[in-house]
C-alpha cells in the first residue's frame, strides 16, 4: 500500500523514508555484511512480525548464500511505549550452536527487547551473535548491546510502515513514516 491509500491522510505526519531508500540503504548494508562475513556461513534471525520487510528486502541483496530463521517475541501490546516484558512466542527452528548469527530487526527503541534477545541466543553457544537493523531510535544508544549495523537514526517519535505497525495496523504501508498524535493519543 502507499501513502495514498491511507484514508485519512491525517493519520501520518510525515514520511521519513520512501521505499527506495530503504532499499537503497539496505544494499549498502549487505555489501558490509558480505565483507565483514566473507567465508563464513551465515543464518539471519529475523524478529516477527515487524522484521519482515526488512528481512525479504535485506536478503535478496545478498549475491552470496545466506539462511532465514524467525523468532517471535513480544514486547509492546498495541500501544506506543515499551513495557519491558519479553516473551518468545515462536522459537527458532534451527539449532545456532557453532552458527554466525545476524538478528535482522526493524527498530531499535528502548532496547530491551533486544538486549533480551541476544542474551538468550549467546546462551545457546552460536560462534557469533551481530546485530543489524533498519531504525534505531536516540534511547537505543544507551544501551549495552552494540548493534553492528544501523539503517538510520531516527528521532523519537512513533514511526509506522514498511513492518512496522500500530495496533497491527500500517504494515504493509511501503514507506516509513511517523504517526500523528491524535491516532494514538
Ligand atoms: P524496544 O524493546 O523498546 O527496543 O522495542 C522494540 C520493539 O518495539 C520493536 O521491535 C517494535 O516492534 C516496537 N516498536 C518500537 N518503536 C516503535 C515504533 O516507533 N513504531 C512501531 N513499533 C515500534
Amino acid at each position: 500500500m502507499d501513502l495514498q491509500h491511507v484514508e485519512s491522510d491525517l493519520d501520518l505526519d510525515q514520511t521519513l523514508f520512501t521505499e527506495d531508500q530503504i532499499i537503497g540503504r539496505l544494499q549498502e548494508i549487505a555489501r558490509e555484511v558480505e565483507a565483514d562475513y566473507e567465508g563464513r556461513d551465515l543464518l539471519l534471525v529475523g524478529v516477527l512480525k515487524g522484521a519482515v520487510m526488512v528481512m525479504a528486502d535485506l536478503a535478496r541483496s545478498f549475491d552470496r548464500h545466506v539462511e532465514m530463521d524467525w523468532m517471535a517475541v513480544s514486547s509492546y501490546g498495541s500501544g506506543t511505549t515499551s513495557s519491558g516484558v519479553v516473551r518468545i512466542l515462536k522459537d527458532l527452528d534451527a539449532d545456532i550452536s557453532g552458527r554466525h548469527v545476524l538478528i535482522v530487526e526493524d527498530i531499535i527503541d528502548t532496547g530491551l527487547t533486544l538486549s533480551w534477545l541476544v542474551t538468550n541466543l549467546r546462551s545457546r553457544g552460536p560462534a557469533s551473535v551481530e546485530i543489524a537493523t533498519l531504525l534505531r531510535k536516540p534511547d537505543a544508544l544507551q544501551m549495552e548491546v552494540d548493534v553492528k549495523y544501523v539503517g538510520f537514526d531516527i528521532p523519537n517519535a512513533f514511526v509506522v510502515g514498511y513492518g512496522l505497525d500500530y495496533a497491527e495496523r500500517y504494515r504493509n504501508l511501503r514507506s516509513i513514516g511517523t504517526l500523528a498524535p491524535h491516532v494514538y493519543s
